[in-house]
């Protein structure tokens, strides 16, 4: 496997990849993002990503040059030639290249680049055990000012000290709340509680970012005839639930058994969970094939 990064058109090795000093995220966090990840040379939830990022572009004005299919022909290319069976693509999208606040400064159409890395979060042990969480200090922005269904590179500077509070208590991830003290997320990934049999996630209108795995485990867990309640949450539902879990790319879903170190439950990864992991990891054999990059 080798680790690139394909920037407007270029390929070149990842240590030796550079991006514009005037581009406009890393100006101003002006970008958005997607973490997507490869699984048996086959790229998982790749068009709802794509959608997520074209949806994205829209809503902030974004004058993108290359199409979403030829984008997608373009990822599956960049992964075929990383001859990667297993990793992690990293795609952003910018405004552009242009020093100034104001969106006329921008010079160029939007940068995009697709790194083909790797990824692993946590160990094997955290995904058999499950992880302890915190409740961070850190509340999600309010949707009056950037809505948190956008996955904007410039919102994550509170997340990344979220993560800080999380990892200096010792703690596997920090749970977030929204401006009004319900739950909304977690620093990177999206949580689910299960209570007499009915899972629950907080709605995307909580100040969360819609995750494509959060979409996929509702998907499955509907398809199982499980019930599913998309919910206005506060911490007591969490600590009185019988299990609890954590969805996202990087993370993918792993078991959380402790929030404020209470157990919840009875402080080990339940059944319905293990169910919902086994149920996930199937469905990461249905990515979309490298060679499918012909008819993308
Ligand atoms: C803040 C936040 N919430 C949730 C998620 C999970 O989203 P997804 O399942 O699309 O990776 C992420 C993933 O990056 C995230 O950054």
């Amino acid at each position: 496997m080798q680790k690139l990064v394909w920037f407007n058109g270029e390929v070149t090795a990842l240590e030796n990849a550079k991006v514009p000093a005037a581009d406009h995220a890393h100006l101003y966090g002006d970008g958005l993002f997607e973490g997507i990840r490869i699984y048996g040379s086959k790229v998982f939830k790749l068009d709802e990503h794509l959608s997520r990022l074209y949806f994205g572009c829209k809503f902030l004005g974004y004058k993108m040059e290359i199409d979403q299919p030829m984008l997608k022909k373009t990822i599956l290319e960049v992964c075929s030639q990383a001859g990667i069976a297993d990793g992690y693509i990293r795609l952003n999208v910018t405004r552009g290249t242009g020093l100034g606040l104001d969106p006329r400064a921008v010079q160029t159409t939007p940068n995009v680049m697709i790194m083909i890395s790797s990824l692993a979060l946590y160990s094997q042990e955290m995904y058999d055990t499950g992880l302890n969480v915190i409740t961070t200090s850190y509340r999600v922005a309010p949707p009056s000012t950037l809505d948190q269904r956008l996955k904007c590179i410039g919102r994550y500077a509170y997340h990344i000290l979220a993560k800080e509070e999380a990892n200096q208590a010792g703690a596997g991830e920090g749970l977030m709340l929204n401006h009004e003290g319900y739950v909304a997320e977690c620093t990177g990934d999206n949580i689910f509680i299960i209570k007499d049999g009915v899972l629950r996630t907080p709605h995307p209108s909580q100040g969360l970012l819609q995750g494509i795995t959060r979409d996929t485990v509702i998907k499955l867990a509907k398809a199982a005839g499980i019930t599913v309640v998309e919910d206005v949450m506060t911490r007591y539902d969490i600590l009185s639930a019988d299990e609890a879990f954590l969805t996202g790319t990087a993370a993918e879903v792993i078991p959380m058994i402790s929030l404020d170190q209470r157990a919840i439950g009875t402080g080990k990864p339940g059944e319905m969970t293990k169910k919902i992991i086994g149920l996930f990891r199937e469905e990461t054999k249905n990515g979309t094939p490298f060679a499918a990059m012909a008819n993308a």
